[in-house]
């Protein structure tokens, strides 16, 4: 696979160690930077540049790493036909790929140790997204970003949601499942 990183200086370390990782595991890595943890850089300039690198089909798959994955993560999300995920462990990482088709995975360097990002990021090369319900719920983005689709709008009690409303208020104010027992690795 050809795997795009990139990272900023607080992710330099984790994303450096994860790039030999992978080399090792076989794929084509493209480094787009930072180069260096000593010198601080802006992590918007690394997401996008591996989103464009995805979303281009220069790259397969990305890898992004600043402090705790967040920021450079909502950067490569900027990127249309991004969806980077923030993992901290195997877990999230394979419902990442399993529930979201996620194609750039987002670790924090000064939250997730070597070991766990490792582990989270071999399971995201690896497992396969399960489509059904979730492809439905995927083209609702996509459609959003290409302008062909319509604010979905809140959920009815006929859908998989239902809408409350606050009392005295006549519009909707939240949205709550309806489903009961959806855990946080099974559920619909
Ligand atoms: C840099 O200090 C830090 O803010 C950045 O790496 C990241 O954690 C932002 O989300």
């Amino acid at each position: 696979m050809r795997i795009a990183v990139g990272s900023d200086h607080a992710g330099f370390d984790l994303k450096a160690e994860l790039a030999k990782h992978l080399v090792d595991a076989g794929h084509e890595v493209l480094d787009l930077g930072a180069d260096s943890p000593d010198v601080p850089v802006d992590y918007p300039v690394f997401g996008l540049a591996v989103g464009r690198a995805v979303a281009e089909g220069r790259a397969d798959r990305g890898v992004c790493v600043c402090g705790t994955g967040i920021g450079i993560g909502i950067a490569a999300n900027k990127v249309d036909g991004v969806r980077a995920a923030l993992v901290h462990d195997a877990t999230t990482a394979r419902l990442a790929r399993q529930h979201n088709d996620a194609n750039v995975v987002c670790l924090g360097g000064r939250t997730t140790g070597v070991l766990e990002a490792t582990d989270a990021v071999d399971t995201f090369f690896s497992t396969e997204f399960e489509g059904g319900r979730h492809q439905r719920r995927l083209d609702l983005i996509s459609d959003f970003e290409s302008g062909r689709g319509q604010d979905p709008g809140p959920q009815r009690a006929s859908g998989p949601g239902s809408t409350r409303r606050a009392p005295g208020s006549t519009a909707s104010t939240s949205t709550t499942p309806t489903t009961a027992g959806a855990g946080p690795t099974g559920g619909p």
